[in-house]
């Protein structure tokens, strides 16, 4: 999959945009914030029909303008697509082939395996912050393994929204029928985390130690369920020790108001010779944690996909100390796929951007290509 072309309209402080990415590496340069972010934040909306750090889809419509609208023509094993998403007051539209994407289209298929892999300095809070953070982070990453995980954690969330309507109903009787549906979602769901935690464990400890060297000590990576879950169970295992949690914690959730046990109350573990990261890691090893287990994800989705998502890299370089930026730039351009990298110093990237690199210059939402490199030295 390879993005040739990518239009914008209203989007963020962009009035209008057209760009030819490189068929590798793609860098952003200009100083802070002129659009570079918002570039990325496009690519990843194309890419995953989500925001990447925008809390309401109306942040990314442009001051005064009524609507945003992306547009990108991606090459993959089908051809040549046309995917636009547009936001306006009614909410986001995706088109595929200028065809409206309707709700009882099977959204599994119209990614065809569009995938997008973020890093930004933001990603520190995967493990600063808390275990909905890392939540989010294993569902994205299960998205881009599995598209269906998008349509069966929409199934979860609404079977618990039904489950915690009933709990404060009057009529007890109520629950016990939304039990068993929010059980059956829940179990998916967490079979699915297991599934891409035993994936991506083993490339988390290796990129780790790569980054950080054969002195530092072990990463480990694991699923760490609220309430008596097997990690090692079955989906029928996991749905009926799930079962039982709910009944055991019944009356506690009925006072509550809230389900206490299932997938939306996990959380996953990092820790580094069998310490936590987040209490006891230092600053560079908490980062180093987040580009292993990152690097883990783009290596298993081109193993197991047979294609490497986008790369969407967010000031990551101004982030890392030499030793680890080069690390990251290596391990890159060893990489197949498509790169997207921002920055604020052009030198910082210069080294790497490789064979093919096409450089743009952002300034107050417009894109120039081809402007002269910084003369080595200067
Ligand atoms: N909906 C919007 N309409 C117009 N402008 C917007 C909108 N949302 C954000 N902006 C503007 O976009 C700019 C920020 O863009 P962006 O985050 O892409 O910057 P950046 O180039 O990545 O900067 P930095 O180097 O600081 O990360 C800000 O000036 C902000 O005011
Ligand atoms: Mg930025």
């Amino acid at each position: 999959m390879r993005l040739l072309s990518l239009s914008l309209r209203d989007f963020r402080n962009v009035h209008e945009a057209r760009l030819e990415p490189s068929r590798r590496s793609t860098v952003l340069v200009g100083p802070n914030g002129q659009g570079k972010t918002n570039l990325l934040e496009a690519i990843f909306l194309l890419c995953t029909l989500r925001p990447l750090r925008a809390t309401r889809l109306a942040e990314l419509v442009r001051f005064g303008a009524e609507r945003a609208r992306v547009q990108g023509d991606f090459e993959g094993p089908g051809g040549t697509r046309s995917v636009a998403v547009e936001i306006g007051p009614e909410g986001r539209t995706a088109f595929l082939d200028g065809k409206t994407l309707s709700s009882s289209d099977r959204l599994d298929a119209f990614f065809e395996g569009r995938a997008a892999v973020c890093f930004s300095p933001d990603d520190l809070l995967l493990v600063k912050g808390g275990p909905d953070q890392r939540r989010r982070f294993l569902d994205r990453a299960a998205f881009n393994r599995w598209p269906a995980v998008l349509s069966e954690a929409r199934d979860y969330l609404r079977a618990l929204r039904e489950r915690n309507a009933a709990l404060r109903s009057s009529s007890p009787e109520v629950e016990e029928s939304f039990r068993e549906p929010l059980v059956r979602a829940g179990a998916r769901l967490v079979a699915r985390r297991l599934a891409l935690v035993a994936e991506l464990a083993p490339r988390v400890a290796e990129a780790f130690a790569e980054i950080s060297g054969p002195e530092a000590a072990e990463a480990r990576l694991a699923y760490r369920p609220a309430a008596g879950i097997p990690v090692d169970g079955s989906e029928e295992e996991i749905a009926s020790r799930l079962a039982e949690a709910l009944v055991h914690r019944l009356g506690r959730d009925r006072d509550k108001g809230y389900t206490s046990a299932g997938p939306h109350m996990d959380d996953l573990t990092l820790a580094l010779g069998g310490k936590g990261v987040r209490p006891y890691g230092s600053q560079g090893q908490q980062r180093a944690i987040v580009l292993a287990l990152k690097i883990a994800e783009i290596e298993n989705l081109r193993d197991k996909l047979g294609r490497p998502p986008l790369l969407l890299l967010d000031d990551v370089s101004s982030e890392l100390d030499p030793a680890k930026n080069e690390h990251l730039l290596n391990h890159l351009s060893a990489l197949p796929g498509q790169a997207f990298l921002t920055t604020t110093d052009r030198r910082l990237l210069e080294p790497a951007a490789g064979d093919g690199a096409v450089f743009y210059r952002v300034r107050a939402g417009t894109f120039e290509t081809d402007f002269p490199p910084v003369i080595p030295g200067s």
